[in-house]
């Protein structure tokens, strides 16, 4: 295998690679804006030049391909001087608002700022200014920070794939916009505000909600469609806050869509059901969870067959213990867009998909039947299950003779409801979905269960011994 030579570190490279991702292997991360993995390499904010021995003038570490014997140095005197110069460069006309910016805590402007530039500043000229703009309902942009790394422009193009931002005017005046001042046409908005290095594109949704330093995150799963986008998490006290892409490039490389990345507001929801309710008389009853178990262990007593109708977003761990706890029931699985993941496909280039579950897969190799040879009329007692985004028909508990809702519930859908056992969303449990391609992929909990809400398996437990007398 050949191999170049970084600050003195031997680092082996497959033909192709480039300097930049070489020594980052050698845990030497040179600083860059344009550079990113996932997109074209343009050379252009020279953040990342380095010296090579035997070579007269500075190249940049992003585009420069590695030769066998290559030796690279990041730390000279000629570098550091040549990269201070571009950080100061890049900031003379950025306005000094970190205090209010959405991106601090997380700025590359402010990270190599603090690593490699000056410690002052020789610009007194007055700063261009610009209004902040809406591109669209997901991203604001505020041009008074762009740095021109144009990784807003080359995601368009190559992730969204449509040509719809641009640099115009030249030097000083540059600025990045939309064509014709449109909003952004793109599924994949959310993804500008995190190519952009600085804090000049920011989701509408995040924005001003939350100091960046005071998240926590968790690994988690997007439930919004079969591909399971790996994402992570962030919250703080109990809430979250935002989704963002997490790598993996055989799932989603770096990316998610915006279907995605918005679809969490439903867990905290003030229609959420949060509390066991009984639904048997026509008055909604709060209860506990004791006198909860005791009203399921009665429907479920008088019942001599059950149906469960589970949506495609329960865990296999949770399908493990429903089946567990209704052994001799019958079980249905429930999916947006396609009935079964047969009929699932590729909704556009990138990422989303027809099946709007992210686990219809997992339940039918657990041998759920699919939705279409459902009729609720057909059991003494329903047992709908909706463990996340997917929502079941609207008024299908109305069929029922009777029935039990186990899960997410808002108080907009309870009709035809006997009782609701209120269990968690997504990002309150732990678990196991299978996506499209037949990957199972773990997620941990990222909060918890809101209310009294509490981990389906916890609530099928409390059931088991009156379930397992009927069927
Ligand atoms: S808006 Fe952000 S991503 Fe686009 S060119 Fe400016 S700094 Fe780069
Ligand atoms: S493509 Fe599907 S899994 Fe990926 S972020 Fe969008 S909704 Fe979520
Ligand atoms: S990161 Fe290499 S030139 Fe911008």
């Amino acid at each position: 295998m050949p191999n170049i030579v970084v600050d003195g570190v031997q680092v082996e490279f497959k033909p192709g690679e480039k300097i930049i991702d070489v020594a980052a292997r050698a845990k030497n991360v040179i600083p860059r804006y344009c550079y990113h993995e996932g997109l074209s390499i343009v050379a252009q904010c020279r953040m990342c030049l380095v010296e090579i021995e035997g070579q007269k003038k500075l190249v940049t570490a992003c585009s420069t391909p590695c030769t066998d014997g290559m030796k690279v140095n990041t730390t000279t005197d000629r570098v550091k001087k040549s990269v201070a110069g571009v950080q100061e460069f890049l900031l003379a006309n950025h306005p000094l608002d970190c205090p209010i910016c959405d991106q601090a805590g997380e700025c590359s402007l402010q990270e190599n700022s603090y690593k490699h530039g000056n410690e002052d500043t020789r610009f007194d000229f007055f700063r261009r200014t610009y209004i902040d703009v809406d591109m669209g309902p997901s991203i604001k942009k505020n041009m008074n920070r762009c740095i021109h790394c144009t990784r807003c422009i080359r995601y368009c193009d190559e992730v969204g794939q449509i040509h719809e931002m641009i640099a115009e005017q030249r030097g000083n005046n540059t600025a990045i916009v939309t064509i014709d001042d449109k909003p952004l046409q793109t599924a994949y908005a959310g993804g500008l505000a995190d190519v952009c290095p600085v804090g000049s594109l920011t989701t509408k949704d995040f924005r001003f909600k939350k100091r960046v330093w005071y998240l926590k995150t968790a690994a988690s799963i997007c439930d919004g469609c079969s591909q399971g986008c790996n994402i992570t998490v962030s919250h703080d006290a109990g809430l979250i806050y935002r989704l963002e892409p997490r790598e993996n490039q055989e799932v989603n490389k770096w990316w998610m869509c915006d279907e995605g990345r918005y679809g969490f507001h439903h867990v905290h929801s003030p229609s959420r059901v949060m509390s066991p309710t009984d639904l048997r008389t026509s008055e909604m009853k709060s209860l506990n969870w004791s006198e909860a178990s005791n009203a399921a262990r009665e429907l479920l007593k008088s019942a001599r067959s059950i149906g469960l109708l589970v949506a495609a977003d329960a865990t296999l761990e949770e399908v493990v213990a429903l089946k567990k706890s209704f052994p001799q029931a019958e079980f249905f699985s429930f999916s947006i867009g396609v009935d079964k993941s047969e009929d699932d496909k590729a909704t556009d280039h990138l990422l989303r998909r027809k099946d709007k579950s992210p686990n219809l897969r997992g339940l039918e190799e657990a041998g759920f039947k699919p939705f279409s040879s459902f009729d609720p009329k057909n059991f003494d007692l329903c047992v709908f299950v909706s463990a996340g985004k997917v929502r079941l028909p609207y008024g299908i508990a109305k069929l029922a003779k009777k029935s039990i809702g186990m899960g997410l519930f808002f108080k907009e859908e309870l009709t035809g409801l006997n009782l609701v056992l209120p269990a968690c969303s997504t990002y309150e449990k732990a678990g196991t979905f299978v996506n499209q391609q037949g990957k199972k992929q773990c997620f941990a909990a990222a909060v918890q269960p809101v209310g009294m809400s509490r981990p389906l398996e916890n609530i099928l437990s409390a059931l088991s011994d009156g379930a397992r007398k009927v069927g």
